[in-house]
């Protein structure tokens, strides 16, 4: 978005990007076993060189973090966010919330370990780190903040942290930088606070020398609705004190929460990454948060897809709400459901040409859907194309372990950085570039490759 120039006018209210022509994918799984097709998949992805990873929360599950929306375990059915002092479990990554008080966030951090760097990548990590190994990986696209693709050994150029990660840190107030390392020691207290010293006017020194002397910041008054049990953390929170002539700002982990737009350069490197893409994997994520949930339908279509989760998961092809046709859902050529650690654990013995009965423990719970199973939790996708592993649901219609619906969308105008409420200036060729209705008429910019098309969406 460097270059100036005059903004295209084509809009139309239709049918989202215009790189989903009719060009599917000429991959079909073939064979009438569960082991052949199971095979067909391992073929497809051993031919690959350019694979792109989109992975969630599902693929840490078996590192003892919970993800999210499982209704089973998920984060957001189970935390108790009352005792933490939140009005709902989704505040706790809600940048507001953790304005006024960020206690509940960094209790829950030291509960789970995140900033330790003592958590174990999975089987499923593993994988990831092997395809790279393999040379066939171009790119992961990580929801997760845990930091475990590159624990496990993937290149860290080839991993994207579209919601960002522990790996850093920056101070609110004075917006200074902090390593992982020196996150791990901070994150032990109840809440992180700067310690950079401040030179002269606002300007931060790093001579770190401790005095004696103590400064009580002003009083900081909440103006959010707290949770009123009286186990919780409902008092007033007050910031701690720090020693005289230090910042003494919150310490914010560099993670993307819920009201802060997206790094743009995740945009740039996926276009980039739109071009080389020969295959993608789908792993462990509900896709119920955009924009990255777009990247489904974002690269070619020609791209085969490849879907690893519990439970059939969609997205549609525009992120326009009232596209409602199921044809413009974008399926996957192959669905292996269940354990994520069981289904990459059978791909990989098959791709290395081995056993995979002698060698993976739960292959005979592998199966393919016959009209006893076959249901809604299909969602469209032709049964043919879905395998089913140990772990896999088929419930989703009976409710019981379905993921919760998806969250409303927070659209950021990518000009002047409001949230948009009303209609959204969409352009059809960028990732992820929006415009609000003020800025549009107004704004002269241009995406990688040329002029931008827009689309018009609402909210
Ligand atoms: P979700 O909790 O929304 O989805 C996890 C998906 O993984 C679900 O479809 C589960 O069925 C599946 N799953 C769970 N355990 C699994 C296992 N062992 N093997 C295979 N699949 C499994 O998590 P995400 O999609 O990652 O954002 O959530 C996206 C974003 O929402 C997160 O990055 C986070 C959250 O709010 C922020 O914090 C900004």
């Amino acid at each position: 978005h460097d270059n100036i120039l005059i903004i295209s006018s084509v809009v139309d209210s239709g049918s989202g990007s215009n790189r989903l022509n009719n060009n599917r994918s000429m991959f079909q799984i073939q064979g009438e076993t569960f082991d052949k097709r199971l095979a067909s998949v391992a073929d497809l992805i051993s031919q690959k060189k350019n694979i792109v990873v989109l992975c969630g929360a599902g693929i840490s599950v078996s590192c003892g973090i919970p993800d999210f929306r499982s209704k089973d375990n998920g984060l957001y059915n189970n935390l108790n966010y009352q005792e933490l002092g939140l009005t709902c479990a989704e505040d706790l990554f809600d940048l507001n919330a953790f304005s006024e008080d960020p206690r509940p966030f960094w209790k829950f951090v030291r509960t789970n370990n995140f900033a330790s760097g003592k958590i174990a990548p999975s089987t499923s990590h593993l994988f990831l780190a092997w395809l790279d190994e393999q040379q066939m990986l171009l790119r992961i696209y990580t929801q997760n903040i845990d930091g475990l693709e590159q624990s496990a050994g993937v290149d860290e150029d080839k991993i994207v942290y579209a919601h960002g990660s522990f790996k850093g840190a920056t101070c609110m107030k004075c917006k200074a930088k902090y390593q992982s390392s020196e996150l791990r020691l901070m994150s032990k207290q109840e809440v992180p606070v700067c310690h950079r010293r401040i030179a002269k006017k606002g300007k931060i020194s790093d001579n770190t020398a401790k005095t004696n002397s103590i400064e009580i910041p002003p009083e900081r008054r909440s103006s959010r609705k707290r949770s009123s049990n009286n186990n919780s953390m409902a008092e007033e929170f007050y910031p701690p004190p720090v020693e005289q002539g230090c910042c003494g700002g919150i310490i914010k982990p560099n993670i993307t929460f819920f009201g802060e737009k997206l790094e743009s350069t995740i945009s740039r490197r996926l276009e980039e990454d739109y071009k080389k893409a020969d295959a993608l994997i789908v792993m462990g994520t509900s896709l119920s948060v955009a924009p990255m949930s777009k990247l489904v339908g974002f690269l070619p279509d020609n791209v085969p897809r490849i879907l690893i989760n519990r439970d059939i998961v969609q997205v549609m092809k525009s992120s326009t709400q009232n596209y409602k046709k199921q044809d413009e859902f974008c399926l996957f050529d192959a669905c292996l459901l269940g354990n994520c650690d069981a289904v990459t654990q059978a791909i990989k013995a098959k791709m290395s040409n081995r056993d995979a009965k002698s060698e993976y423990e739960h292959y005979h719970s592998g199966r393919l859907v016959t009209d006893n199973n076959n249901g809604t939790w299909l969602k469209n996708q032709p049964r043919e194309s879905v395998l089913l592993f140990e772990g896999a649901l088929l419930s989703a219609a009976t409710k019981e372990e379905a993921t919760l619906p998806a969250q409303n969308v927070v659209v950021h105008c990518d000009h002047c950085e409001n949230e948009i409420k009303d209609q959204i200036f969409c352009c059809k060729i960028c990732f992820d570039f929006d415009l609000c209705s003020l800025c549009y008429p107004k704004v002269k910019l241009t995406h990688a490759d040329g002029k931008h098309e827009f689309t018009i969406e609402s909210t």
